[in-house]
């Protein structure tokens, strides 16, 4: 199916929400050549948008001319109407983001596609009013996004398959790593693998098998470091499905799966302690470890881009 959708070089791009997450969509698109427009109901954040993303572009030496093909624009039904494909990168509030699709189709074309970024919101709820609803789908980008290489393209039961792979098409051509969810589940599939493994590391913790410290420090020295380069499925074949078995025959059984959150951090939402936002969570945080954390991250993830190129 993939091969034979053909994904204009030059398509008009419309991001709704100029936001953490709409204005890096944006960058990416226009630096892969597509003409953008972005809107945003906070008059300031669009106002600013265009700043950031040149921003961006200068630290990341990419092509600083990419921010002129991304043009703010303060009407939503003006942002949308002339373009090929719609993404949504506004508040995470499902009253909000079904009235925002049900204007936002009012004044495209029929056959504009139309995606939904949320981060874990189902994308059939999201999209059920629509008067058209095989146009429609989630693109669940990651943080930041010009640096994060995954885009998950989740279909409903409704979303036609060349909608699905016009969509795959459009972020692999603009050097993402899109991967196809077939069914809409909580999470997708990156945060339900990301959260089994939170929920065993805040267990550990409960349990009094470790500090969290500890837990971090485990997962950073072992398999983090592997984890870029082999997926647990290719781990499993690597060592082979038969030691997986018996792994998962001794393991398993002693693995935290409950069905609900942890107490402990129930206890610690309750007891104020909200991580960096209150300075302490798991662990205590001063403003300085904070910042030097934020900077290891976006460090790490630079030169992993650049050993992509
Ligand atoms: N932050 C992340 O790590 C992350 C990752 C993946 C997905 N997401 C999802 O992406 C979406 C945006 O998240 P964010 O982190 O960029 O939030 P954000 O708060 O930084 O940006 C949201 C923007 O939407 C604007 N907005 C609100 N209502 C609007 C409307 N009706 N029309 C136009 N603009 C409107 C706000 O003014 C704001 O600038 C959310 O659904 C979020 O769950 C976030």
């Amino acid at each position: 199916m993939t091969e034979s959708v053909v994904v204009s070089q030059k398509s008009k791009i419309a991001v709704i929400g100029a936001g953490l997450m709409g204005h890096g969509i944006a960058q990416v698109f226009a630096l892969a050549g597509h003409d953008v427009t972005i809107t945003d109901s906070h008059k300031t954040t669009l106002e600013g948008a265009k700043a950031r993303i040149s921003t961006n572009l200068r630290d990341l030496g990419d092509d600083p001319g990419a921010v002129d093909r991304v043009r703010p624009v303060a009407d939503l039904g003006d942002c949308v109407r002339n373009a090929d494909y719609v993404v949504e990168a506004i508040l995470e509030d499902m009253p909000l983001k079904q009235r925002t699709f049900a204007e936002i189709e009012r004044h495209v074309r029929p056959d504009t596609i139309l995606a939904s970024n949320t981060s874990v919101m189902p994308i059939t709820e999201i999209m059920k009013g629509l008067q058209r609803r095989e146009r429609a789908l989630g693109t669940h980008w990651w943080n930041p996004p010009f640096l994060v290489p995954l885009v998950e393209v989740i279909g409903t039961q409704w979303t036609s398959p060349g909608v699905v792979a016009f969509t795959m098409k459009l972020h692999a051509d603009a050097g993402k790593t899109p991967a196809h969810v077939k069914k809409d589940v909580p999470g997708f599939i990156g945060n339900r693998l990301q959260h089994a493994l939170w929920r065993e590391a805040v267990s550990l913790v409960e349990r009094g098998i470790c500090d969290a410290e500890t837990v971090d420090d485990v997962i950073k020295a072992a398999f983090g470091r592997r984890l870029a380069v082999l997926g647990p499925l290719e781990n499993a074949d690597l060592v082979g499905t038969d030691l997986t078995l018996a792994i998962h025959q001794t393991v398993l059984p002693d693995i935290d799966h409950r069905p609900g959150p942890s107490p402990y951090l129930e206890k610690l939402v309750a007891d104020g302690k909200l991580g960096f936002k209150s300075g302490e969570g798991f662990r205590k945080w001063s403003p300085e470890q904070q910042a030097a954390l934020r900077a290891r991250v976006v460090r790490h993830l630079k030169k992993a881009r650049e050993a992509d190129k």
